[in-house]
């Protein structure tokens, strides 16, 4: 049985990662609007990622026998300056998941719910990668956008990255 603050708490990251799977959506539709593709894809996938991550949380709710409460959905931020700014505000949102990931470590650990603990253990080194993804983009865009057919390069780098499921080995036939 997971405890009213635990429960809460998971629901309230199942809302946060909708929310970040609509602040991507609303970064990809920023991104092709200025007419970078890549950019654009590569936020599509980013998306797809944090579905699987409400859905992930979602199901381990269900399967400790929790009570599954979905709030509405905060509207995104939709105009940036730039695309440095879209992938800064992107490695801010990451850095604020990351702790609330560990905000829910803190709970869990608490309450000695190991069952919590183990399931979140895959979001940390998870977030570790996600920080660490937005931080090599920021600093490429920050080294090489001076000239501007750089990020015509960077854009086409993105362009190819392509979904793969981003779900713990545990869950993945859920
Ligand atoms: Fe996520």
């Amino acid at each position: 049985m997971l405890s009213e603050k635990l429960e809460k708490a998971l629901n309230d990251q199942i809302n946060y990662e909708y929310y970040s799977a609509y602040t991507y959506l609303a970064m990809s539709a920023y991104a092709d609007d200025l007419g970078f593709v890549g950019v654009a894809n590569f936020f599509q996938v980013q998306a797809k990622e944090e579905l699987d991550h409400a859905k992930t949380i979602y199901n381990f709710v269900m399967q400790k026998g929790g009570k599954i409460e979905l709030e509405a959905i905060e509207k995104p931020k939709s105009t940036y300056d730039g695309l440095l700014d879209v992938f800064e505000t992107a490695l801010e949102h990451e850095k604020e998941v990351t702790s609330r990931i560990y905000n829910l470590m803190n709970i869990a650990t608490d309450e000695r719910e190991y069952a919590t603990t183990s399931f979140l253990k895959w979001f940390i080194d998870e977030q570790v990668e996600e920080e660490d993804n937005f931080t090599n983009i920021v600093r490429k865009i920050k080294t090489f956008s001076s000239d501007s057919s750089n990020l015509y390069l960077i854009d086409n780098q993105l362009a190819s990255r392509v979904y793969t499921p981003s779900v713990p080995a545990s869950s993945q036939n859920a």
